[in-house]
């Protein structure tokens, strides 16, 4: 049975069209049942229409509080009926109660090596603390802020002459990599997770997840 999955963003989406083209490609064996987002001028959601996705928009700021927008969002996620919901900046801290909900199968992209820099303003305070090393992590998402088990990550060179735009631009180009291979992991089978463990094939992932690293040709390397 193909898996149905659920993006669920908030910007550009170029995380979102990465995933998009592996569909296509047929390098992620799914199918994108919607795309969602908080933000009625996303400019993803255009990108996704032009690509004949179903798209919604739910705006936050049309509801009391959090905890009301969630149980919404929960509702429009589920009448999608998805195997897989991926956040891909998606720019907003989701209730316990949401997290919960779809335990086990929400995966979010963050731009750092978790657990360094939770939160926000990775890429300067990756070149505040001199670090020669950046990148991204995939996981699942449970009730701590960029806190759940850690699928995989992408590292990348930080150089001398690095600004916080091209340090980010260079974390992209591993994240369109990394997010297509573990979203594809999940839809064969191989990544599975209950609220507090993920496996992949079977095995406990280690800490940090699966390792890669960007090479000299902007590809992926699995790291032994
Ligand atoms: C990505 O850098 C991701 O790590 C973070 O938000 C950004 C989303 O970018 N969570 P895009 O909308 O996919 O271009």
């Amino acid at each position: 049975m193909r898996k149905r999955v659920v993006i669920l963003i908030s910007g550009s989406g170029s995380n979102m069209l990465a995933l998009l083209d592996a569909v296509e490609a047929q390098q992620i064996n799914a199918d994108i049942a919607a795309v969602i987002s908080n933000q009625a001028d996303a400019a993803g959601l255009q990108k996704a229409a032009a690509r004949g996705i179903h798209t919604e928009i739910l705006p936050h700021k049309h509801f009391p509080d959090r905890a009301v927008f969630d149980q919404e969002l929960i509702k429009l996620i589920n009448s999608y009926q998805p195997d897989l919901v991926v956040l891909a900046g998606f720019m907003r801290i989701l209730t316990p109660e949401f997290v919960t909900h779809f335990a086990g199968k929400l995966l979010n992209i963050h731009p750092s090596l978790l657990p360094k820099y939770r939160g926000l303003h990775t890429h300067q305070r990756a070149l505040d603390a001199g670090d020669n090393e950046h990148g991204c992590s995939i996981h699942f998402v449970t009730a701590e802020l960029d806190g759940g088990p850690v699928v995989a990550q992408a590292r990348v060179p930080v150089f001398t002459d690095d600004t916080a735009a091209s340090l980010a631009q260079r974390v992209q180009i591993a994240e369109h990599q990394l997010y297509p291979l573990c979203v594809q992991w999940f839809c064969s089978g191989e990544l599975q997770a209950d609220s507090n463990n993920a496996t992949l094939n079977g095995l406990p992932l280690p800490a940090e997840g699966i390792q890669f690293r960007l090479n000299h040709a902007n590809t992926l390397e699995k790291l032994a």
